[in-house]
């Protein structure tokens, strides 16, 4: 696990765009896994803009988002299909034919969750896969106690996410306590894995990913176990690790290496 600590949430975001412009340049038929919530905003923001000004393309692009509330359709204000639509694909190249959310209002959530995974595995696997972290560590909505070698399927939100989530809903608005998620195991598979944490709220799952042990508790520990996954921070969300120097110090080491090569 690298993890890289930067100054802000600006920094984070312009890091983790590098990544998939990276990605981009090398494979431009990449098969993108994204996130929703209020963390990558920035960074859908910094793809907005290079694709803009013609520096890429997502033309070829496959995506697969992590997770979806279930019982929303994918118009409902508040469904992360409506949110990827508004904060990134309405503003890029990409088909949205291409574009893939898990259906919150599929008749049989449990076939639909088979079917997922049939269509990740058929597109060739996950090239990039974007994460945040729940404050309890969830990744996607793997809540604690999840399986850490699981695959897409329903599952029960915890109170903690139902607070935090609260926010996006109005106060007699219907919001779900299910979701439908792509697994541990599913996430584990991508081929190289991009997790942003920006906030104080957020030191302490950093610290119990990064620190350990593996557990259950902290599904985003599972990521000790990936073989390739960037973990970038801000200052504040780094403000528990035991020896931020230490990660600062690797990170100036492999950015003197590359000016090298
Ligand atoms: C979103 C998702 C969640 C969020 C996490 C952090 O698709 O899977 O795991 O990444 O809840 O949310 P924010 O970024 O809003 O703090």
């Amino acid at each position: 696990m690298k993890v890289v600590i930067l100054d802000d949430a600006h920094a984070v975001a312009d890091y983790g765009a590098d990544l998939f412009r990276e990605q981009l340049r090398k494979s431009p038929a990449s098969v993108f896994g994204l996130a929703t919530g209020s963390t990558p905003l920035l960074l859908y923001k910094e793809l907005i803009k290079s694709n803009r000004k013609g520096e890429l393309s997502f033309a070829e692009v496959t995506s697969f988002n992590l997770d979806e509330y279930m019982g929303l359709a994918p118009d409902h204000p508040q469904s992360y299909r409506h949110f990827m639509n508004r904060e990134f694909f309405e503003h890029v190249d990409i088909d949205p034919a291409n574009t893939h959310v898990p259906p919150g209002d599929a008749d049989n959530p449990l076939t639909a969750c088979g079917e997922y995974e049939d269509k990740i595995r058929a597109a060739g696997g996950i090239d990039i896969q974007l994460l945040g972290i729940g404050r309890n560590g969830h990744i996607g909505f793997n809540e604690p106690t999840s399986c850490l070698v699981s695959r897409t399927r329903v599952k029960t939100l915890t109170v903690e996410t139902i607070e935090d989530n609260a926010r996006f809903f109005s106060e007699d608005e219907f919001q779900p306590q299910l979701s439908i998620t792509m697994g541990i195991g599913t996430i584990m598979e991508a081929r190289l894995v991009v997790l942003l944490a920006t906030g104080e709220s957020k030191a302490a799952a950093i610290k119990a990913m990064v620190e350990g042990p593996v557990s259950a508790w902290c599904p985003a520990s599972a990521l000790q176990m990936h073989p390739s996954t960037v973990v970038i921070v801000d200052e504040a969300a780094a403000s528990k690790l035991t020896n931020p120097d230490f990660f600062k110090h690797i990170e100036a080491q492999n950015q003197a290496l590359l000016a090298r090569l």
